[in-house]
């Protein structure tokens, strides 16, 4: 039997936006997270990329609202914190499309980057859900501006992010300024190390919700392809991006100034490519998710600042032009594809001496990561012989995929389907890769 929105207990003017949203049943995620959350429990919930969490924390708190407080006041009665600026106004985009049948419902994205006086003028009338990273917050915080002694609900979204990016004490002073009667709904990836201490000290008798990865949410096709060197690194992008199959791509590099090169090198090779990258001024980094959502960029170069909750459900392909610094990144990167019951291709490239890498990647995941060889454009440097996981070639601990380490001639042809006469190799490197330009910017 299919559940259905209206089975959640959630009113019309939330049923009605939904069905307008386009979205008929609720995500596994949020069958579980909302009648809890309604039900006023604490929650720690992770679930796989793309699969509506942010429905699951918005809809409780939205039904929510839809009832009068019965505190004076005109302070926020909900909060939600985000690790990015782009993230945080995403999500409050999403409360005013969920809520779109709530006229009087008053958001607000307080970010960094931004100028303080529209986000002054919104915090000196009453709001109704705050949506912040925690540093702007703080700002606003310490100017004597937030009024929390009406809040209801705060949300931790990218919990375990916001903690790598070193804002534990932000958030630990911001909850300190909430009323310990909120209800605290948390989500994370994980909840290993500082996360999950947080977590027990921000819940009281969390309900757990752990959603395993089902296929009917997005499916993710992964290859792993090895490369010589840099140039030959460049060949194969050129080559894929030639794929007409790609509608939209987000390519991530380890650097900022990588995603501007890159970014500009497929520009000028008449790509509609550009960059995004957390040193860009907040405006341009606005316009360019815009053109990205709008469709009128095609690859957007961007750093692991894009890695997380960013939802443009066109992007059909990921590559991860280098290798992400710690493994889970992968997860989350590779995530921005196949999204919301979409199928994804997620292309990593490494260099024949960053096994190591790869290997961490998947203890990480637990399997190997198909690897995969463009025909004509196979690496012909060697890797290594250790580069073989040690103990019995199965390190992950599971059914391994096809191909992989000390099994080299099992590799699988080109990864594009193939291409009648094969591929042969360019000569040249990125630069000098040439081709028929695709869409100009
Ligand atoms: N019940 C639903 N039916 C159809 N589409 C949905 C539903 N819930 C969410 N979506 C869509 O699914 C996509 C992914 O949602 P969302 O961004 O909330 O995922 P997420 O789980 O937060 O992903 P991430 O881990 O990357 O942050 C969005 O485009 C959203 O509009
Ligand atoms: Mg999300």
């Amino acid at each position: 039997m299919t559940l259905h929105f209206q089975d959640l207990q959630l009113d019309k003017p939330l049923t009605d936006a939904l069905r307008a949203a386009g979205y008929e049943s609720p995500t596994p995620v949020q069958l579980q997270a909302i009648p809890a959350a309604l039900n006023g429990a604490d929650l720690m919930a992770s679930a796989q990329t793309g699969s509506g969490k942010t429905a699951a924390f918005l809809l409780p708190i939205l039904q929510k609202l839809l009832k009068r407080s019965d505190k004076p006041g005109k302070g926020p009665r909900a909060l939600v914190l985000t690790p990015t600026r782009e993230l945080a106004q995403q999500v409050e985009k999403n409360a005013q499309i969920y809520g779109k049948n709530m006229p009087w419902l008053r958001s607000v994205s307080l970010v960094g980057g931004t100028s303080f006086g529209q986000q002054i003028r919104m915090l000196s009338k009453p709001v109704d859900l705050i949506v912040a990273t925690p540093g702007r917050l703080m700002d606003h915080m310490r100017q004597g501006r937030v009024d929390f002694s009406r809040l209801e609900v705060l949300v931790l979204d990218e919990a375990d992010r916001m903690l790598d990016m070193g804002f534990i004490e932000d958030i630990e002073t911001i909850v300190a300024a909430t009323p310990a009667s909120r209800q605290t709904l948390l989500f994370s990836a994980t909840w290993d190390g500082v996360v999950g201490k947080l977590a027990q000290k921000l819940t009281r008798e969390p309900q757990k919700i752990d959603i395993e990865r089902v296929e009917a949410q997005g499916k993710i096709d992964e290859q792993l392809l090895y490369c010589d060197d840099m140039r030959h690194k460049n060949r194969l992008l050129d080559h894929i991006l030639r794929d007409a199959n790609i509608d939209q791509c987000v390519i991530f590099t380890s650097t900022k100034v990588m995603s501007e090169q890159l970014a500009d090198e497929l520009y000028e090779k008449g790509f509609a490519a550009n960059c995004l990258h957390g040193d860009m001024p907040q405006g341009w980094r606005n316009r360019t998710l815009m053109d990205l959502r709008k469709g009128r960029i095609k690859i957007l170069v961007a750093t692991d600042v894009a890695a997380r909750g960013i939802d443009v459900p066109t992007i059909t392909h990921v590559i991860n032009y280098d290798l992400p610094k710690q493994a889970e990144d992968y997860v989350h990167r590779i995530g921005r594809t196949g999204r919301a019951g979409r199928h994804g291709l997620a292309i990593t490239f490494a260099e024949v001496n960053e096994y190591m890498k790869v290997h961490k990647i998947e203890r990480y995941l637990k399997r190997q990561l198909p690897e995969m060889a463009i025909e004509g454009m196979e690496p012909t440097r060697k890797r290594n012989k250790n580069a073989a996981p040690k103990g019995k070639g199965k390190p992950w601990g599971g059914k391994g995929g096809k191909g992989g380490f000390g099994d080299k001639h099992k590799r699988s042809s080109a990864p594009h389907g193939k291409r009648p006469g094969g591929d042969k190799p360019r000569s040249g490197g990125f630069k000098s890769g040439g081709g028929k330009p695709k869409m100009k910017k």
